[in-house]
C-alpha cells in the first residue's frame, strides 16, 4: 500500500490517501506542540515510538473486544489504517488528578480516585477543546445517545485494559485522551493514537514523569522518558 494524496496534517500526524478509498495512511510527526499550538518544539524518535506503541496497545485493545481502526503497521513510522470521520469528541478518562482536572477544580496533583472520571470535550482547537456534557453534544450534533453510551462503555474497558498493561511494566497510568471514529457503515472504533503524548505516565514507584508532560513543563528528559516507557512496554510482552 502506498501513500497518495496528502489529506491532513494535524500537529503530530499526517495522514495520507491510498489507492483503497476505505484505507489511509498515517505518517507520525517528531513535532509536538502544547497549549493548543502555543509551545512548539521537537521530540526526536518520538514520531517513531508514538506510532510503534500505539499500534502494539491497539492490537491488545482489539484482541479484548475493542474495535479500532488498525490495520497493520508499514515502517516506523507509518501505519495503514481504516479511513473513519472522527466524532469530534476528546475522549478523556482520569485515574488520579491531574493537569485541567487539578487546574479546574483546585485538586492537588496526585490524588488517587476511587472510581475513573470520564470527561468529554469538544475537538475545537478555535474553541480550545471546551468541556462538555453528554446533552451539550447531543444538541451540538456531535454523535447520536447510542454513541455516547458506546464511547463511554469502550473508553472505560480501555482504560481497565491499558491499566493493567502498563502496571505490569511498573507504570500507572494516571489519565488519557482518546478519539472515536465512524467507518463508512457508521460502526464506532477507537481511532488517533494511544502513546506517551495522548496519556500521562507514571513510574509506579517514584512517580516520575514518563510522558509528554516533560516537554509541557520544560522539565527535561523528554526523549528519555519516551524511550524508557516504550523500553518497558516492549520488555514486558
Ligand atoms: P488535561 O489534564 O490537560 O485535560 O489532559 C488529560 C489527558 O489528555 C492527558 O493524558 C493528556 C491528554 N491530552 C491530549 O492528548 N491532547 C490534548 O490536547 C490535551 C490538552 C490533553
Ligand atoms: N496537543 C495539544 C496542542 O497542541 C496539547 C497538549 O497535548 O497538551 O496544543
Amino acid at each position: 500500500m502506498e501513500k497518495q494524496e496528502l489529506l491532513y496534517e494535524g500537529k503530530a500526524k499526517k495522514v495520507y490517501t491510498t489507492q483503497d478509498p476505505e484505507l489511509l495512511i498515517v505518517s507520525y510527526k517528531d513535532d509536538a506542540t502544547a497549549f493548543n499550538g502555543l509551545k512548539k518544539g521537537t521530540i526526536a524518535g518520538k514520531g517513531s515510538i508514538n506510532n510503534r506503541m500505539s499500534n502494539l496497545l491497539m492490537a491488545r485493545l482489539e484482541k479484548e473486544g475493542v474495535p479500532t481502526h488498525l490495520v497493520r503497521e508499514l515502517n516506523d513510522r507509518e501505519t495503514l489504517v481504516k479511513r473513519v470521520s472522527i466524532v469530534p469528541l476528546e475522549v478523556i478518562v482520569r485515574n488520579i488528578a491531574a493537569g485541567s482536572f487539578s487546574k479546574r477544580y483546585g485538586v492537588e496533583e496526585g490524588v488517587v480516585f476511587e472510581q475513573p472520571t470520564f470527561e468529554l470535550s469538544y475537538k475545537n482547537d478555535e474553541l480550545g477543546d471546551p468541556l462538555l456534557n453528554d446533552d451539550h453534544a447531543l444538541a451540538l450534533g456531535l454523535a447520536t445517545r447510542e454513541e455516547l453510551a458506546l464511547i463511554r462503555r469502550y473508553a472505560l474497558a480501555v482504560n481497565g485494559l491499558l491499566r493493567k498493561i502498563w502496571g505490569a511494566c511498573g507504570v500507572t497510568l494516571v489519565d488519557f485522551k482518546v478519539e472515536f471514529g465512524r467507518l463508512g457503515d457508521g460502526t464506532i472504533v477507537l481511532a488517533d493514537e494511544i502513546s506517551p503524548d495522548t496519556c500521562r505516565l507514571w513510574d509506579a514507584d517514584t512517580r516520575e514523569k514518563l510522558d509528554k508532560d516533560r516537554f509541557r513543563r520544560d522539565l527535561g528528559g523528554v526523549e528519555e522518558a519516551y524511550v524508557q516507557v516504550m523500553e518497558r512496554l516492549t520488555n514486558s510482552l
